[in-house]
């Protein structure tokens, strides 16, 4: 049996719905904090049982049997997420799972974007179990509407200078996961997955291309960048915390390209432009 965390969210509900076209539905299991948020899967025959990074011991109940689990990772700013992800993969391991897997970030070891340490400490845990483990190292994904700000109206994509950052459809995340998951292929340790890296600057030329009219870069001074984003109701932590990205990415932190998301897709993962468009 596979035991999936975070089905309730995009990213890994994603993942099972893959797993669900490839593998029987009994051999599929969520652990939930809300069940009642995963009642679309019960009825479709998946083990469904209450499972919360904070409970320990449900949490061990949730991956009984388990061949592999899958981890998110946690999101909860305030919360010791590490900890957290320290009881998950303590959980899986006294239920005996075989593979732990665990959904980290590009580039996590040694990265010069601050909230990537949470992914590095938990790989340092992760091999310190015990179990079989794959690092998920996923590129970047979420709103482009956030990352790009308000271009469809203004025209312009305003923000620090910055450098190619890999922009990976989530979608195309979960299906290479679920293909990992339910394939014979062992990976061990930490796995690129991400599509070839794009700049703000791509990101402009696809906006116009898109949209038939010219889409600026305009380049912002980080002090600027960060009042503007802080007037704007920002908190300036978060605005400090999202300017690291561009910085690392400048530095040309998350440059270089990886073919094996486009190996286990059996086509080339959606570009940068593609997302933009869909
Ligand atoms: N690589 C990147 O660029 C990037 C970008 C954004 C996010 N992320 C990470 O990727 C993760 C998944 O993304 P997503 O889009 O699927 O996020 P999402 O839709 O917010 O889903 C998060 C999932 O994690 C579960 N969860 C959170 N804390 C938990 C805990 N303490 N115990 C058990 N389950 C917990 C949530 O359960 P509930 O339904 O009960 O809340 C939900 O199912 C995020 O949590 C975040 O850590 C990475």
């Amino acid at each position: 049996m596979i035991v999936v965390t975070g089905a309730t969210g995009t990213l890994n509900g994603a993942t099972v719905e893959h797993l669900l076209r490839r593998l029987p539905a009994d051999r599929i299991g969520v652990s939930a904090r809300d069940v009642a948020k995963a009642q679309h899967f019960a009825e479709r025959g998946v083990r469904v049982r209450p499972g919360s990074y904070d409970d320990p011991v449900a949490l061990r109940d949730s991956f009984a049997g388990a061949d592999q689990v899958l981890l998110v990772s946690a999101n909860d700013p305030a919360a010791d997420v590490v900890g957290q992800h320290r009881t998950a993969i303590e959980a899986a391991a006294a239920a005996g799972a075989r593979r732990i897997l665990y959904t980290s970030q590009h580039g996590a070891v040694g990265s010069a974007y601050p909230p990537a340490a949470i992914h590095a400490a938990t790989e340092e845990i992760l091999a310190g179990s015990g179990v079989a483990w794959t690092s998920l190292r996923y590129g970047f994904f979420g709103s482009l509407d956030q990352l790009l700000g308000p271009w469809r109206q203004t025209g312009v994509i305003a923000k620090p200078a910055d450098g190619p950052i890999p922009w990976t459809d989530r979608a195309d995340l979960a299906e290479a996961a679920a293909v990992i998951l339910a394939g014979d292929r062992a990976f061990d340790g930490p796995v690129t997955l991400s599509a070839p890296a794009a700049t703000l600057d791509d990101f402009a030329e696809a906006a116009s291309e898109l949209t038939g009219r010219t889409v600026e870069r305009v380049v912002v001074e980080d002090e600027q960048w960060v009042t503007e984003q802080i007037a704007n109701g920002t908190p300036e932590f978060v605005a400090r915390l999202t300017l690291t990205m561009f910085q690392a990415a400048r530095s040309g932190y998350f440059a270089g390209h990886n073919p094996l998301l486009a190996e286990l897709l059996g086509r080339e993962p959606r570009s940068a432009a593609e997302q933009l468009a869909s």
